[in-house]
């Protein structure tokens, strides 16, 4: 609605409701569009729109049009330039749909002066556009988050220098007229809140006043929502559709251009993404319009700022208009879930912390002089010392921290115990560093983003220290919190944690004078602050971290110690992702891919302990993918293994030495007879690509059935075999004529089905009629090479006797049997070492890796003696590398620790459990087609449809994604990429299987269908 400025006392307008329904618009149609339509109403604030659906039409495909009533206070050029508006960004964005008013064959515009109980008013047939909006979505993916964003950037540029006179009133819903708006509803809001909107409305106005005069102006949309950007109506799951429509441009107004996005932004703050990760999870939106429509300093720096003037604006005109309008259900319930939401969220973090987080993201310099930043700087390098403890020992808390070894870092009280220790070796006092982000302590199993990041230091005293006064100023004390206030800088010591209570009086000191007195035992927090910053937490989230330290200086060398080197925020844009732009787009070849793309960053890795891994921000995340990792992230004895044999010795396995003689030994011991000749290799691809030579060679022959979908590898012969479209598009049409497939024994969703009761020995036997057919065409099979659980899939078993039978049909024809273990075999399955085991068969090759090395490559190779002979004679077998002593070493370690730590059945019990909890996962989410696999070798397969088993793919990324968000990495597997990868480090525990099944149960109940 367009109401006089902001100035003017005539606001608050809010309309009364129209007094229209369906008969009437029915019977206006008729009358003035000439069609003969049933007309539904759609709940709306002020207009009435109705679906004009044709008679007996179904679905969206029956709509014909929206028939739009504007209420009588909108005047008819209003009405025009909200068309004329539409046509502009139709025209200039020719991917988009928007609503733009239907024309009739002389191109006129469908719009009509028609009566009604409310009077004349305009009626116009508007085009409709089906597919829904998000604004009930509990959860917005971040890609959606930054389509938004683009999405407002575009309609600013096809608005860009357009201009109507039914555009020049301001409207109460624009943020810059934001503190009138709210000031002239305030009296509407609950009598609770009203001081607060009021207070923040108004610090918001005057944050934004300065930069008045820098911010661009045009018309806007200023309405860009979730609940005006319509998905895309193809066919296909709601998960894949794109934001591509645009409606309603009734609250079109000429204003400042960064308004139209700060509405955008508003609107995402009532979703659960943000409402988790806080108010950085609008990144992506500011990023993606950034790259579409660059933002100036100024908009940046007055975006926040409009962001919480239009989330007062939602409340205190959504409190009016429910006043007004008491019977309206839709506007009472959306100011309750949304717009209080939306407000409380705005707010939750201070606008110069969230300006500062977008000046980090934006590489965007402040737009005007921060004096006070200035001036705060130059209080923290000038200032008397606070204490002198030189020589005191700095902890490094940080994930590259060698103390940190061990799992260390999981101790909730690591940073006590680190301390300790350095004040136990004698040092005068531990003391931390402020812009670090710590890992130390950090919690495990928890989908909170925790605060890492140090906004002050901690001085753990070995002796009494007094704490003195910097500079002089004013020491006021609130609780256990002690500030001196200069003319420069605010100085905060946190003495919650001391003995004695500070000796200073609230009053002026002078420069020197003692403040408080800590000794050994007392923990005082030490924090620099700007004069007029907020409240600083002690610690803060990494993603907001840039904009908290901005408000803050270090205070080591207040301390005498050396101030923390300039880096730059962790998470933040110039660390992390720096390093990431340089793996897209530098050295690495694209092919090597890495998880996480697109809207979503990766987090950086560096350390790992058990089934945890940390993240350079200092989050924990659950690691529920590394099977490589068989035994555990930095086992340390693994890692002690192989630091003794590299500090000894590392050479080629030419040389004799114990090591390649005893894993030899080892690995062909844990295989039933006649297995008992080993080749050592350094990988999974390695590995397959010598069995399947073995087995070229040892018969003479080339010719080679693998089962389809399947992955061995990426080397020549193991990539000829490996038929996975997951892995490689065109991998079917591209075997060499040696290879030949057979049907996927998948009995989930292959033809033959075990759940429809199907014969799925069918499998088998047409796996045994292609053999036939090949020997009867004189081309005998030389190998039968299959893993012995069906990894590709998700981790289905194969069907009861399929190896038994093929393997039989094969030998039959003097060809081999390979086994492929490099996922499954050494004990994942739990209840059995190797998964031939199940099948009840002895291949006569084995191919096994990942687990052997626990990430260490070092993979093996196991046949007969007679198969090993034949190979000498006609190839060659030396791998560097294979088999060196550092590998043996290792992989005689990883062999004790599963034994000693008795992995395998840990396996089999924590995989039971973890079976159980997926499994009533299914019983509550339709998602969820079945739970496959044993022991830690699972998958959870997603299906859009339990009966036509359609794959779940675009919601299984999401899922993926979404569940890094609340702390587990887990990944997309199968040719479908719809099942969950579920094939943990062995050593996963009970804890970690009840916090990943919750975590999975929050995630699915995000991702059904709205209601
Ligand atoms: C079943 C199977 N075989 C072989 C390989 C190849 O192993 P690597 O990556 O160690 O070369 C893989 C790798 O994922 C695999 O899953």
């Amino acid at each position: 609605m367009s109401v006089p400025p902001a100035e003017s006392s005539t606001w608050p307008q809010e309309l009364p409701p129209l007094h229209v329904d369906d008969d009437w618009a029915r019977a206006v149609v008729r009358e003035h569009f000439g069609l003969d339509v049933e007309a539904r109403s759609l709940g709306s604030q002020q207009d009435a729109n109705f679906l004009l659906v044709a008679a007996g039409g179904e679905g969206a495909a029956g709509v014909v049009a929206v028939l739009k009533a504007t209420h009588p206070a909108i005047s008819s050029a209003e009405v025009e330039a909200h068309d004329e508006a539409a046509d502009r960004i139709a025209e200039h964005c020719p991917d988009l749909r928007v609503a733009t008013v239907l024309r009739d064959a002389a191109g006129a515009p469908q719009r009509r002066l028609v009566d009604s109980p409310d009077g004349p008013l305009t009626a116009r047939l508007i085009r409709y556009l089906p597919g829904g909006t998000v604004v009930d979505d509990g959860y917005l993916h971040p890609s959606r988050v930054a389509r938004m964003g683009e999405l407002a950037a575009r309609v600013d540029l096809a608005l860009a220098g357009w201009s109507h006179p039914g555009t020049e009133g301001a409207s109460e819903w624009d943020p810059r007229h934001g503190l009138a708006a709210v000031e002239a509803h305030a009296p509407w809001l609950p009598e609770g809140r009203r001081a607060q909107v009021l207070d923040t409305a108004r610090a918001a106005a005057e944050r934004v006043a300065p930069l008045a005069g820098l911010l661009p102006e045009q018309v806007v949309h200023l309405d860009l929502t979730d609940d005006n950007l319509v998905l895309s109506d193809t066919p296909g799951p709601r998960a894949a559709a794109v934001l591509d429509g645009v409606i309603d441009l009734s609250d079109l107004t000429r204003t400042w251009v960064v308004c139209e996005l700060a509405v955008t932004l508003s609107c995402l703050l009532h979703h659960d993404g943000v409402l988790h990760a806080g108010p950085s999870a609008v990144l992506p939106a500011v990023r993606a319009h950034h790259a579409v429509r660059p933002l100036a300093p100024a908009e940046v720096d007055a975006l926040w700022p409009l962001v919480v003037l239009r989330a007062c604006v939602l409340v205190a005109c959504g409190s009016h208009q429910v006043a007004v309008d008491g019977g309206n259900d839709y506007a009472s319930s959306r100011l309750e879930q949304n717009e209080w939401r939306i407000f409380d969220q705005a707010v939750a973090v201070p606008a110069d912390v969230v300006t500062g987080v977008l000046r980090a993201a934006l590489a965007s310099p402040a737009a005007l002089p921060d004096e006070a930043a200035g001036r705060l700087r130059a209080a923290a390098a000038g200032a008397d010392p606070v204490a002198d403890l030189t020589g005191a020992a700095q902890l490094d808390l940080a994930w590259d921290a060698d103390d940190l070894d061990g799992g260390a870092f999981l101790d909730p009280r690591a940073v006590e115990e680190l301390a300790a220790a350095r004040l136990d070796a004698g040092d005068r006092a531990a003391v931390t560093r402020w812009g670090e982000a710590r890992l130390a302590g950090s919690p495990a199993l928890s989908s909170e983003v925790p605060s890492t990041v140090a906004t002050g230091v901690e001085v753990r005293p070995g002796h009494p220290v007094v704490l003195r006064a910097p500079w002089e100023g004013s020491v006021r004390r609130r609780g256990s919190r002690l500030e001196l206030t200069g003319r420069d800088a605010r100085l905060v010591l946190d003495l919650d944690r001391c003995e004695r209570t500070p000796f200073a009086e609230d009053g002026p000191v002078g420069a020197g004078r003692a403040l408080a007195e800590v000794s050994e035992g007392d923990v005082v927090g030490v924090q620099l602050l700007a004069v007029d910053a907020p409240d600083v937490p002690a610690l803060v989230r990494a993603s907001d971290a840039p904009g908290w330290l901005a408000l803050t200086a270090d205070p080591a060398p207040l301390l005498g110690l050396p101030a923390a080197p300039a880096a730059p925020a962790p998470g933040g844009a110039a660390d992390d992702g720096e390093l990431l732009a340089r793996r897209d787009a530098g050295v690495l070849a694209e092919v090597q891919e890495h998880y996480y793309t697109g809207a979503v960053r990766p987090p950086r890795v560096e350390r790992g302990w058990r089934h945890h891994l940390a993240t350079t921000d200092g989050r924990v995340l659950l690691d529920v993918v590394n099977n490589v990792t068989a035994v555990g992230h930095a086992h340390p004895r693994v890692a002690a293994a192989a630091a003794r044999q590299l500090a000894r010795l590392n050479t080629n396995s030419r040389f004799h030495y114990a090591g390649v003689v005893e894993l030899s030994e080892r690995i062909a011991a844990l295989l039933p007879d006649p297995l008992d000749t080993v080749f050592l290799v350094n990988s999974g691809s390695e590995a397959t690509d010598l069995a399947i030579r073995l087995a070229h060679v040892a018969t003479g022959r080339t010719d080679t059935v693998a089962v389809r979908e399947a992955y061995h590898g990426w080397t020549l012969a193991s990539d000829a075999v490996s038929t996975s479209v997951a892995d490689n598009p065109a991998a079917l049409e591209s075997r060499p004529a040696w290879v030949h497939t057979v049907e996927a024994p998948n009995t989930y969703r292959g033809p033959h089905r075990a759940a429809r009761g199907d014969d799925v020995g069918q499998y088998a036997r047409d796996a045994v009629a292609a053999v036939e057919a090949l020997a009867a065409q004189g081309r005998p099979p030389a190998a039968f090479i299959a893993e012995a659980f069906y990894g590709n899939a998700g981790g289905l078993p194969l069907p009861p006797g399929y190896l038994r039978e093929v393997y039989a049909a094969v030998r039959r024809h003097g060809g081999l049997a390979i086994a492929d273990e490099v996922q499954v075999g050494y004990g994942r399955l739990g209840s059995t070492l190797w998964g031939f085991e199940q099948q009840d068969v002895v291949p006569d090759v084995v191919a096994v890796a990942k687990s052997v090395g626990n990430g260490h490559p070092v993979g093996a190779v196991v046949t007969t003696r007679a198969v090993a002979d034949r190979y000498r004679d006609a190839g060659y077998f030396f791998a560097s590398t294979g088999g060196s002593p550092v590998s043996c070493a290792v992989a005689l370690a990883v062999l004790d620790v599963l034994r000693d730590e008795g992995l395998q059945e840990n396996a089999r019990t924590t995989g039971a459990r973890l079976r159980e909890g997926l499994e009533s996962l299914a019983q509550r989410h339709p998602l969820v087609g079945a739970v496959h696999g044993e022991g830690l070798y699972l998958g959870l397969e997603l299906v859009r449809d339990r009966t036509t088993l359609e794959p779940a793919r675009e919601e299984t990324a999401v899922l993926c994604d979404r569940m890094l968000e609340l702390g587990v990495v887990v990944q997309p597997t199968s040719d479908r990429q719809n099942v969950l990868k579920i094939k943990p480090p062995l050593c996963l525990d009970a804890a970690a299987v009840d916090f990943f099944v919750g975590a999975l149960d929050r995630a699915l109940g995000e991702l059904a269908p709205p209601s």
